[in-house]
C-alpha cells in the first residue's frame, strides 16, 4: 500500500527534495486547469485512488496488446468498448492504430470528480460526495486510503462542507487530448460504466479491459464475476481483450485475446507470458449458473471483509 500522505514537489526546500525525490509527488491539482498539456494531466492520474484502484495509465503502454489484436482481427466498423480507461491515453494510442471502425466508447466508473476549493485547499470529492483527495500547499492526502489519515482530514473535510459555497466545480478525468479528438470525431465517445454491472448499450464487438481485472485489486470472485458479466455483454463471435502490465522482472505487458463461442471465452491468441486471470477466463461460462452464483455469493462476504466500496 502507498504512504497516504506525500509531499508535493516544488513546494519544500530544494536540498530535502534532492535528497528525498522519490518520495515527493505532482500537484493533480493540474487537472483543474484548462492549459495542462496531455502529458501532465496523464501523468497527474496516477494521485488518484478511487474504488480500491489508481487511475495510473501512460502513453504507449500496451504496444504488443494493440499488436495482437491487430494481427488477429479485422476491426473494419467494429464497435469498440474499453472498460476502466482511466483518462484514456490508452484508447488514443489504439484509436490511432485502428482501421475505420464504426464506434469507440472509453468507460470508466470514475470519470468526473468534484472539487471544492477551501481554507487555502483543494478538496476532491467522488461522485458520493465523499473526499477522496485533499491537495494541501504542501502535502497531498488520501483520507479514504487510511483510518488515520481519515480522522487527520476530517476536520478540515469537515469545516470544508460548512463553508464551502454551491455544489463545487465538476472535473472530468479525461486526457485533453481524447476531449480534442472527441469534439472533431463523433465515433469515439465517453460513459461512466461499472466492469461488475451489465453494458446497457448495444453489444460491443470488442471489449478491452487493462489493469483493472487484477488479483491486487479484486480477490478471485468478484473477477470471475466481471468475467461473466463481460462474457453477457459479448454477442456470440465477440472479442475480449485483457491485458495487465505486471511489475516482473523480465515480463513484459501480458494480453490475449478472447472469442466468444458457445457461451464461453476461448482463446485466439496470447502474449508468451499469458495474463494474470488467464485461468480465471478459462473457467468463466462452464458452468455459468453455477459459477455466476458462487461468484456473487462470495463477493459478498469478499466486499466486507475487503472493505472496498462496491455499488
Ligand atoms: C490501473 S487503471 C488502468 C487504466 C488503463 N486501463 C491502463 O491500463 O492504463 C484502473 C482503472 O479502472 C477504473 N475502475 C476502477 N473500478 C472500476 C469499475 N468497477 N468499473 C470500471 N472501471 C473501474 C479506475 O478508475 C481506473 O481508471
Amino acid at each position: 500500500m502507498r504512504l497516504p500522505v506525500r509531499p508535493i514537489r516544488g513546494r519544500w526546500p530544494s536540498g530535502l527534495e534532492r535528497r528525498l525525490a522519490r518520495f515527493f509527488w505532482m500537484d493533480p491539482s493540474v487537472v483543474c486547469a484548462d492549459d495542462t498539456t496531455p502529458e501532465v494531466f496523464r501523468a497527474a492520474m496516477s494521485c488518484f485512488w478511487l474504488g480500491g484502484t489508481f487511475k495510473i495509465t501512460g502513453a504507449a503502454r500496451h504496444p504488443n496488446a494493440d499488436e495482437l489484436l491487430i494481427d488477429h482481427l479485422d476491426l473494419t466498423g467494429a464497435d469498440i468498448l474499453e472498460i476502466g480507461a482511466s483518462d484514456g491515453s490508452t484508447s488514443l494510442d489504439l484509436i490511432a492504430k485502428l482501421p475505420t471502425f464504426a464506434s469507440y466508447v472509453v468507460a470508466d466508473l470514475y470519470l468526473e470528480l468534484v472539487t471544492v476549493h477551501a481554507l487555502g485547499h483543494t478538496f476532491f470529492l467522488d461522485q458520493d460526495g465523499q473526499c477522496v483527495l485533499v491537495v494541501g500547499r504542501r502535502l497531498i492526502g488520501w483520507p479514504t486510503m487510511s483510518k488515520t489519515v481519515g480522522v487527520l482530514y476530517a476536520p478540515a473535510i469537515a469545516a470544508m462542507q460548512r463553508t464551502r459555497a454551491g455544489a463545487g466545480t465538476p472535473v472530468l478525468l479525461l486526457n485533453p487530448q481524447l476531449r480534442e479528438l472527441m469534439a472533431h470525431d463523433g465515433r469515439v465517445t465517453h460513459r461512466v460504466h461499472d466492469v461488475f454491472q451489465p453494458w446497457a448499450g448495444s453489444p460491443p464487438d470488442l471489449i478491452k479491459v487493462a489493469n483493472l481485472l487484477r488479483r491486487l485489486y479484486f480477490p478471485d470472485a468478484m473477477i470471475s464475476r466481471a468475467l461473466q458479466i463481460l462474457l453477457g455483454n459479448l454477442p456470440e463471435g465477440g472479442h475480449l481483450l485483457i491485458v495487465d502490465n505486471a511489475r516482473i522482472k523480465g515480463i513484459g505487458p501480458r494480453a490475449g485475446l478472447y472469442r466468444r463461442a458457445e457461451g464461453r471465452l476461448t482463446t485466439v491468441a496470447e502474449t508468451p507470458d499469458a495474463p494474470e486471470i488467464s485461468d480465471l477466463i478459462r473457467a468463466v461460462g462452464q458452468e455459468p449458473d453455477l459459477a455466476l452464483g458462487e461468484a456473487m455469493g462470495s463477493s459478498v462476504q469478499a466486499d466486507v471483509s475487503a472493505g472496498t466500496r462496491r455499488r
